[in-house]
């Protein structure tokens, strides 16, 4: 059947059941939606705090054609689709840190992370695996070290289902638009949100460090650092991002 949507109480990672979705080979419009992850993926090997029924982990798997470097800006896509679901809910404020942390206030509100399956040359699935905190209490993120916050700090009571429905929205219109015209479709959107261009950062790159001013992002997302011998150009695959 086309447009699976697997619903679970709990799951050690919404990304694993869309990963067995594929093996198994029913992720065609495959959706996972979990009220517990008991071993939730943040990108670069980090843990996705994910209690059970105050929160959103949703995965999805989206399929594409042929071309894998294509797929380059599709995480910065895949945030600006959570900024628009979350500014129907009057959240304002929010801010995009590349490649794809959600940010409200300069703290984190939402994560995502892709994890590409199949031929880079060929028929790819993409796993789009989203998280949003809706309602996290301090207890469980007494370790984070990251600046966080959740929707009910941001905007007060909010109805998750509502959320998932617009957030299913958004994702499913802009995996539409990015099939049609890649991340060109959302460069211009995408930088209205940009919270570090302009500003001072370091890029970490395995264990080395490189300094400069972001100074935006390009027609396939890849992020623009000026640095004293010029422009350099990083992919979000390999790096992470701080301001100095
Ligand atoms: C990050 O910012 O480091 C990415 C966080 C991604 C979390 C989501 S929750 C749903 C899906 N399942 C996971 O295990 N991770 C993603």
């Amino acid at each position: 059947a086309l447009g699976e949507l697997e619903l679970l109480s709990q799951v050690d990672s919404t990304n694993n059941a869309a990963a067995t979705a594929i093996k198994e080979g029913r992720d065609k419009g495959y959706s996972c939606l979990a009220e517990q992850q008991t071993a939730g993926r943040g990108r670069r090997g980090r843990e996705w705090k994910s209690p059970f029924g105050r929160n959103i982990y949703i995965s999805q798997v989206w399929r594409f054609q042929g071309g894998a470097s294509a797929l380059e800006g599709l995480s910065l896509s895949v945030g600006l689709a959570v900024v628009r679901a979350l500014g129907k809910f009057g959240v304002t404020d929010l801010g995009l840190k590349w490649p794809n942390d959600v940010l409200h206030n300069n703290k984190k509100i939402s994560g995502i992370l892709l994890e590409m399956q199949g031929d880079p040359a060929g028929i790819c699935q993409v796993v789009v695996g989203v998280g949003v905190n809706v309602d996290m209490s301090l207890s469980d993120m007494s370790d984070v070290l990251q600046p966080w916050t959740d929707l009910v700090s941001a905007v007060g009571i909010v109805d998750r289902n509502a959320i998932v429905a617009e957030l299913m929205s958004a994702l499913h219109v802009v995996y539409k638009e990015f099939s049609a015209s890649g991340f060109l479709a959302h460069k211009e959107e995408w930088s209205q949100y940009d919270v570090f261009a302009g500003r001072a950062v370091r890029v970490q790159l395995g264990e080395h460090y490189i300094e400069g001013v972001m100074k935006c992002v390009d027609q396939s997302g890849g992020l623009v650092l000026v640095t004293a011998d010029g422009e350099q150009v990083f992919n979000g695959g390999e790096v992470s991002l701080r301001s100095v």
